[in-house]
């Protein structure tokens, strides 16, 4: 293989970067050309391309978002988007491609390589939502980003005694939520995965934490869960009496320097998928097991939806009183 295709799709991830500079580096170091594919999908049909060098991905390991830009692609849906891509990589000679994104995109990735173009991809989403791996990169930095904001929102819930209500991202997952919700100390975590009740549950453990002393409240609600985060806030308020402030993280949890995690995540995994395309190896999902690396078929990587992580809850119910 003598020359690569590289792009980033869907929502970006802190660590994006890191992942391409090594796959860049990578495949250099392999005598291969690397073309970079702008905004995801869309620069593959329409050909945005830009050669990258060794020195073109210097000074990127530190920066958040995607210097290669990034879109959810519309036109690559159809068949007909995704035969003018193929078309349009066989042009200019890219005989693979590394995805970086999240499953939206490995599902085009395994659309490109049924028509006969290898392709490989690395799971970057702060979701981590992504079944057959146990890591995504730029989920680290998210956790990480989503408990400094909830700190500070601490700060200020405590001096004016109030209820602090924060939804985190997470698309339908509640991953992110749980793991930011425990390290920011919440009182209660809401995700889609499992069932709560507001009235009954969350209303009365305020009310009870009230009784025993407790000044101030932080619940966590993932974005995906089936409630409006300003309509659980009303009830709150109603039911307890305590003013209850609404913050949404949105975007927020997205952006800022990738941590020490996600850097040495993306740059493993920008390797290893560099490596699989040299092998001769397409529509593989690269997938993190136990610390190690290994490799999945897209279709099969993809096939479940991941559960919350049992332990983690069960610890958290335990603990957020
Ligand atoms: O998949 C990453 C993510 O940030 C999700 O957590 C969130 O639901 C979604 O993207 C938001 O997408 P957009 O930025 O297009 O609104």
């Amino acid at each position: 293989i003598r020359k690569i295709g590289i792009l980033t799709s869907g929502g970006d991830a802190p660590g994006m970067n890191a992942a391409v500079r090594a796959a860049v580096r990578t495949a250099i170091g392999f005598d291969m050309e690397v073309i970079g594919i702008k905004r995801g999908y869309n620069g593959l049909i329409h050909g945005d391309f830009i050669a990258l060098d060794a020195g073109a991905v210097g000074d990127m390991i530190q920066r958040g978002g995607t210097f290669l830009y990034t879109a959810r692609c519309m036109e690559f849906m159809e068949e007909a988007g995704q035969k003018k891509a193929f078309e349009m990589a066989k042009k200019h000679g890219i005989e693979g491609i590394v995805v970086i994104g999240g499953d939206g995109s490995f599902r085009g990735a395994e659309k490109l390589s049924a028509m006969g173009l290898p392709t490989v991809g690395i799971p970057g989403t702060i979701d981590n939502d992504i079944v057959c791996t146990e890591y995504t990169i730029g989920y680290d930095t998210a956790c990480n980003i989503g408990m400094e904001a909830i700190d500070r929102l601490r700060d200020t819930a405590q001096s004016h005694e109030k209820c602090s209500l924060i939804e985190v991202m997470g698309r339908k997952a509640g991953h992110l939520a749980l793991e930011v919700g425990i390290a920011a100390g919440a009182s209660a975590i809401l995700v889609p995965e499992k069932e709560y009740d507001i009235k009954n549950e969350i209303c009365r453990n305020i009310t009870e934490g009230q009784k025993k002393g407790r000044t101030h409240h932080i619940i966590i609600m993932a974005e995906g869960c089936r409630d409006k985060v300003q309509d659980v806030a009303e009830i709150i308020e109603k039911e307890t009496g305590i003013s209850t402030r609404v913050t949404v993280l949105g975007h927020i949890q997205r952006g800022g320097a990738p941590t020490v995690r996600d850097r040495v995540v993306a740059t493993r995994m920008g390797y290893f998928a560099v490596e699989l395309l040299r092998a001769g190896r397409g529509n593989r999902l690269v997938a993190m097991k136990g610390n190690a690396l290994t490799d999945y078929n897209i279709n099969e990587g993809l096939m479940m939806k991941k559960s919350i992580d049992e332990t983690l809850y069960t610890i958290c119910q335990t603990v957020a009183r």
